[in-house]
């Protein structure tokens, strides 16, 4: 699973999206190890993304440098999506693959979104290889022309101006997370993983599906109908996220808190039926 945008660009392009299970045993984490499983002589790109959406999940430093070396050895780039970096909870840490990067192979992107909750004003950026400067000018400049000028003065703002805003952010998703790890306990018939980073849960919703003999699509589709609670199916995530939904924290903990009773409401009823 991941942020569904990277299968159909990759597609887009003429490239072979490669999907990697993110499994729970080991934390959703992509490793070093499981790379190696996929990469061939054709891999152009790797794309990772921590803190993870859908899976809140944060690779460690020696998973980045992992896949920083095994991208060299391959000469392939590393794509490095880092949107949610300063969203990280329980003391972690935050690693970019340029900090372990010895040749000029890492793309990272960024983006206003969700740091600065900025979403919908359309502005981000990347880090690129000087050398990709030029051609990914000309793509943007005759795809977008550019962000418009108020936003791009906005952006100047929120990089300059004081980033207090930002702490008290992380600290309120991580309280909603701490909010949202105690319901869920009350709820029957899932597993999850705790969240450390982004504002995301992956939640396990095997048992219920196969209960209900319905898809993760067909779930969220009678839980938005039947309990008005609005969560993501798995699969929209690439099919590996079947059996999961996505619950998203960026909510009150008022609307969170409703909204998980109304789920164990949902999966009580659906396990009784
Ligand atoms: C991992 C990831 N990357 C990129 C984006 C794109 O963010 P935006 O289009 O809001 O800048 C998102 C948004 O949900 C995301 O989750």
């Amino acid at each position: 699973p991941g942020y569904p945008a990277y299968e159909p660009i990759t597609a887009y392009v003429g490239g072979k999206p490669v999907p990697l299970r993110l499994s729970e045993s080991n934390g959703f984490r992509m490793t070093p190890e499981e790379v190696n499983e996929l990469i061939t002589s054709r891999t152009k790109a790797i794309i990772i993304n921590s803190p993870h959406n859908p899976c809140g999940s944060v690779l460690r430093e020696e998973d980045v440098k992992g896949i920083v070396e095994i991208a060299e050895d391959r000469n392939a780039f590393v794509i490095s999506d880092e949107i949610y970096y300063p969203i990280l909870f329980d003391g972690l840490k935050h690693y970019s693959p340029l900090s372990f990067a010895k040749k000029d192979n890492v793309i990272l992107v960024d983006g206003f979104s969700k740091r600065y909750a900025m979403t919908g004003w359309r502005l981000g950026y990347a880090v690129v290889p000087s050398d990709l400067v030029e051609p990914m000018t000309k793509l943007l400049n005759n795809m977008t022309s550019c962000p418009n000028q108020f936003v791009q003065y906005a952006g100047i703002e929120a990089l300059r101006g004081p980033q207090d805003s930002v702490k008290k952010m992380v600290k309120a998703y991580e309280e909603r997370r701490n909010v949202v790890m105690e319901k869920l306990k009350e709820v029957e018939g899932i597993t999850y993983l705790k969240p450390q980073g982004a504002f995301y849960v992956f939640v396990n919703v095997q048992k219920i599906l196969s209960r209900a003999g319905m898809t993760s699509e067909q779930l969220v589709t009678r839980l938005i109908e039947n309990y008005g609670v609005a969560v993501l199916h798995g699969s929209s995530m690439g099919a590996y996220g079947e059996g999961f939904i996505r619950i998203s924290f960026a909510n009150s903990i008022e609307n969170l808190v409703e909204g998980i009773s109304r789920l164990g409401r949902a999966f009580s009823d659906m396990l009784r039926q």
